[in-house]
């Protein structure tokens, strides 16, 4: 996508200095800084402290920490001292894992002499494949925000309601729950796009930036207005992201998702998660009981970031000094409240069965 007219991924390689460059998150949208990332460590870092967020992007910077460690050293106990520093830096996102146990799997059977450009070029691949994905995942978003825009009055805009950040700095390129918007704005589809703000980290601000760079109408509300906005008629579609989806349809996602699923069903109001197949943990089916759920530091939600009166960013504590804060990351809604999956391969039901009828190569083996 575009930052100031110049196109940009999220990450990439620079191969004259054999580092990636990321985006820094957690300056957005106020100021944006790039980042090189060198050792192992610095990869662990970048994931833990959300300087890259997002499951697939998360996925992706996983799978060049790996070919930085084989680069260092390609032994089979580098390579298992990577994948389980990095898998401990986020338990949530199925992807880390998904990118790990990827790049584990080939590199294992090469001589360790092959391995630092074997990882190189799976990264690589991961990458672009992940554009790829989440290009097709807009395309078909693109139907369904068309036929929800055919049955309104003529002139009016789609309203959709998203949740977090699923956009394209949550990925390599193009967003999931974001893709089918970008798609139907570029179609010429009138589109009006409710924010939630994503407290604690506010990812919605990420969501914002992006919204407004690429010129699509939106509006920043407080996470608790969706309810409200749903009652009044003025939400046509919710679409948000997950970070790990069931073979039975449950989606995790950030926290509050589960909420805004409740108030759709309570509606009317179709609600469709977008998602690469690369989100799907085949070996859980009920994401309430088995999917782990991130705790993160309480300080993100004692003390919000943002742009100060000077013009700096600075940080303000919210409730009493002394009064805890408690932080789990995501929720899981039950698939029996989400109203369809978009993925790569075309929209199914958030069912066993939904997800088997796409990914028969995939459902069978688990
Ligand atoms: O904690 P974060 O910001 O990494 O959480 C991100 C989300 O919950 C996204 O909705 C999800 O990863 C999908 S990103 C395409």
């Amino acid at each position: 996508m575009k930052v100031e007219g110049k196109h940009y991924r999220s990450l990439w390689w620079d191969d004259r200095e054999r580092v990636l460059m990321i985006i820094e998150q957690r300056w957005l949208p106020h100021e944006f800084r790039i980042e090189p990332v060198r050792s192992l460590q610095d990869f662990a870092t970048a994931i833990v402290q959300m300087r890259v967020r997002g499951a697939p992007l998360i996925g992706a910077t996983a799978a060049y920490g790996i070919a930085c460690a084989m680069a260092a050293d390609p032994s089979d106990t580098s390579l298992d001292a990577a994948w389980s520093v990095l898998n401990a830096t986020r338990p949530t996102a199925i992807n880390l894992r998904w990118a790990l146990d990827r790049c584990r799997g080939a590199l294992r059977p090469l001589p360790p002499g092959q391995r630092a450009t074997a990882a190189l070029q799976l990264a690589h691949d991961i990458a672009d494949e992940d554009v790829e994905v989440n290009r097709r995942i807009g395309e078909h978003g693109l139907t369904l925000i068309r036929d929800i825009a055919a049955k309104k009055p003529a002139g009016e805009p789609v309203r959709i309601l998203t949740h977090c950040n699923a956009g394209w700095i949550a990925t390599v390129d193009w967003g999931t729950a974001t893709s089918p918007m970008y798609h139907a704005h570029d179609a010429g589809i009138a589109l009006q796009v409710w924010v939630d703000e994503t407290r604690p980290r506010n990812q919605g601000a990420l969501t914002a930036w992006e919204l407004g760079s690429h010129g699509i109408p939106h509006t920043y509300i407080t996470d608790n207005a969706g309810g409200h906005l749903m009652q009044h008629g003025l939400v046509d579609l919710v679409l948000v992201g997950t970070d790990r989806t069931t073979r039975q349809g449950d989606v995790c996602n950030k926290i509050g998702t589960y909420l805004k699923a409740l108030a759709a069903a309570d509606n009317g109001v179709p609600f469709y998660v977008a998602l690469p197949s690369s989100t799907i943990d085949w070996t859980v089916a009920d994401g309430v009981a088995e999917i782990p759920i991130e705790e993160r530091p309480e300080v993100e939600v004692t003390d919000i970031q943002g742009r100060t009166q000077d013009g700096g960013i600075g940080t303000l504590r919210v409730p009493p000094v002394g009064t805890p804060g408690g932080n789990p990351a995501f929720d899981v809604t039950p698939g029996r409240l989400v109203t369809g999956l978009i993925t790569e391969r075309g929209i199914c039901a958030a069912t066993r069965d939904g997800l088997a009828g796409l990914f028969p190569d995939r459902a069978g083996a688990a």
